[in-house]
Parts: structure tokens; sequence; C-alpha cells
């Protein structure tokens, strides 16, 4: 029985807080989701990290992202001796009156299958399968993919708007800041015709996003042939909204392995789901879309 008499929602505050919630990203195997990348989150807007507290005691969190237009609900983590007491759904009250505030006219998460009652209860709906995987595919150098330099980065945030349908510029130079030498574009007549992002997570693991491509739609792994020879002979993970029916019959043949039970993208309110675009092969994040 836990005695609960002082309970608390507060904003992050410190590095301690970030610390206590990389020890539940870890503990839940969420490789990608580092000190490094919740410190991301911290610096984007300290006022959508949520904290829980019990007697003084950091047992939850859940993180808020607000884009310009629409929010991103991810990194909900209640401590394991601290569930089933109603805390998550708390947790995400907290987060979605604080992007409600802002007008948004949609806010999104990717829900594991266990916690979707929970984000029914909460008003959110499923609109796809937001499917993951893992493995490696044969590397191949291509001289059209370049590395990102700074130039080029400015000119992928002001392509990414059009194709995410909201500003990630934060994160997207936060990950070239992060991992310079994992961030490239693909160029045709000194045009940007695709950018892939990776990062590296707990345990060098490796993931995969944002992938765009530009030119057209067909399904062409260019882009990720060019990224596996530069990472090596090593298995990556990465995030393909379901409705992105072109390249994932190609992923697969090419290698990679479905998660069995990956998780569902959820919504509330109306309008696009982030980054349902032909053009946008692969998610960012399972926190931030
Ligand atoms: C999901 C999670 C945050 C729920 O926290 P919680 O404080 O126990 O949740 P609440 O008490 O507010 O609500 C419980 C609801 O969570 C859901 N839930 C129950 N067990 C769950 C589990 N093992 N995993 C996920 N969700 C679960 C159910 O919908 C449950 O509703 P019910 O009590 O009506 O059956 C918690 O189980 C957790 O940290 N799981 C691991 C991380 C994770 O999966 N996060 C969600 C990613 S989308």
């Amino acid at each position: 029985m836990i005695n609960r008499q002082d309970e608390v929602i507060r904003n992050f505050d410190n590095l301690v807080d970030l610390e206590f919630a990389a020890r539940l990203t870890k503990q839940e195997g969420w490789h990608s989701e580092t000190l490094l990348e919740l410190q991301s989150f911290f610096e984007h807007d300290p006022e959508g990290c949520f904290l829980y507290e019990v007697n003084g005691k950091p047992v939850g969190m859940c993180i808020a992202t607000a884009y310009q237009q629409s929010g991103f609900i991810g990194e909900l983590i209640v401590a394991k001796q601290y569930r089933g007491l109603g805390i998550a759904h708390k947790l995400m009250q907290a987060a979605i009156q604080y992007l409600q505030q802002k007008q948004f006219h949609a806010i999104f998460l990717d829900g594991v299958q266990k916690a979707i009652p929970l984000y029914e209860e909460l008003g959110f709906r499923s609109i796809s399968r937001s499917l993951r995987f893992f493995g490696q595919i044969p590397a191949e150098e291509f001289p059209d993919i370049l590395p990102m330099n700074a130039e080029d980065l400015q000119e992928v945030i002001n392509l990414d708007r059009l194709t995410f349908s909201d500003n990630r510029s934060f994160f997207l130079s936060k990950r070239w800041q992060n991992y310079p030498d994992l961030a490239f574009v693909r160029k045709q007549n000194q045009q940007i015709a695709g950018y892939l992002f990776g990062r590296i997570g707990l345990g060098g693991w490796v993931t995969v996003g944002p992938w765009v491509n530009l030119i057209d739609q067909s399904a062409d792994l260019t882009l990720l042939s060019h990224f596996q020879a530069k990472i090596g002979n090593q298995p990556f993970s990465i995030g393909i909204l379901e409705n992105r029916k072109s390249i994932i019959p190609q992923i697969v043949m090419a290698g990679l392995q479905p998660r069995t039970d990956p998780p569902t993208r959820m919504m509330l309110g109306i309008g696009n789901n982030l980054g349902d675009n032909d053009h946008c092969f692969a998610i960012g994040s399972p926190a931030k879309g």
C-alpha cells in the first residue's frame, strides 16, 4: 500500500529531473530515448516536460511537444510500483491541457497496444499503425549523397515544414548538431532531393528518422543504402507509418524485420496526421512524430 499524501505534477526543473527521466526510459528498454534526447525536449520547452511526484519523490513523467499548429505527446512512463493508480491519466491530462491552451488543431501520439484504452478514455482515436522495423539492408554508397552541411540544414528545414506539415526545425537542428556524421542529403541538379537523419541510442542502438524523399513518390532506398554503408555492418531501427505502402514491401525485401506489436498513431482533434505524406518515408521519433 502506497501512502500518497502529497502528490504534485510539476515541470522538469534541472539535470536531476532529466536523469530521473533517463532512468525510466532505460528501464523500459527505450534505447533511442537517451539523456541527450530528453535534454533536447527540455531545451525546446521545459513547460512541456511533466513530472509526477509522490511525497517529494518523482514516480512518473510525460512530455508534450508543442509544434506551431499541432502537438505530440510522448515519453509517458510511470515507475512500476506506482502503476494502476491513475497517475498516467493525470499526467496525460496535464499534457493535453497544456497543448490545448495553445489552440492547436490536433494532438498526436504513438501508443502501445496496452495503453490504447487509456488514450481512448482521454478522447484520442486511432488513425493508423506506426510500424517499426529492425535489421540491415544491402549497403551501397552513392556519389549524389553527401553529408549534410549547415547550408543544407537550412534548406532541409524549409522543405521539412511542407512534408511534415508543421515546424520541427528545433529538433532537426539538434539532431544534426548531435549526430552530424549521421545526417545526409541527396542532391540532384544542385537541389536537395531527399534527406535522412540518424542517431545513436543506448548501447550503440542506431535509429533512422526522419527520412524524406522529395523527388517522386516511388520507393527508393538510395539514402537508406548509403546510410547503411556509412554505419557499417550493424542493424538499425526505423519507424514508418503504415500508409507508406510503396516503401514498406521494399524495406522488408531488403532485409528489415517488422516488429510484431507496433504502436498505433492516435489523434485528438481534427486535421491531417503529422508526416502522413508520400514523401515522408520514416517518422522522426516515436515521442514527437
Ligand atoms: C502505460 C503506463 C504509463 C500506465 O501508467 P498507470 O499510471 O498505471 O496508468 P493509469 O493508472 O493512469 O491507467 C491505467 C490504464 O493504463 C493501461 N494499462 C494498464 N496496464 C498497462 C501496461 N502494462 N502497459 C500499458 N498500459 C497499461 C490501461 O488502459 C489501464 O486502464 P485500466 O486501469 O482502466 O485498465 C504504465 O503502464 C507504464 O509506464 N508502462 C510502460 C511504458 C509505456 O508503455 N508507456 C506508454 C507508451 S505509449
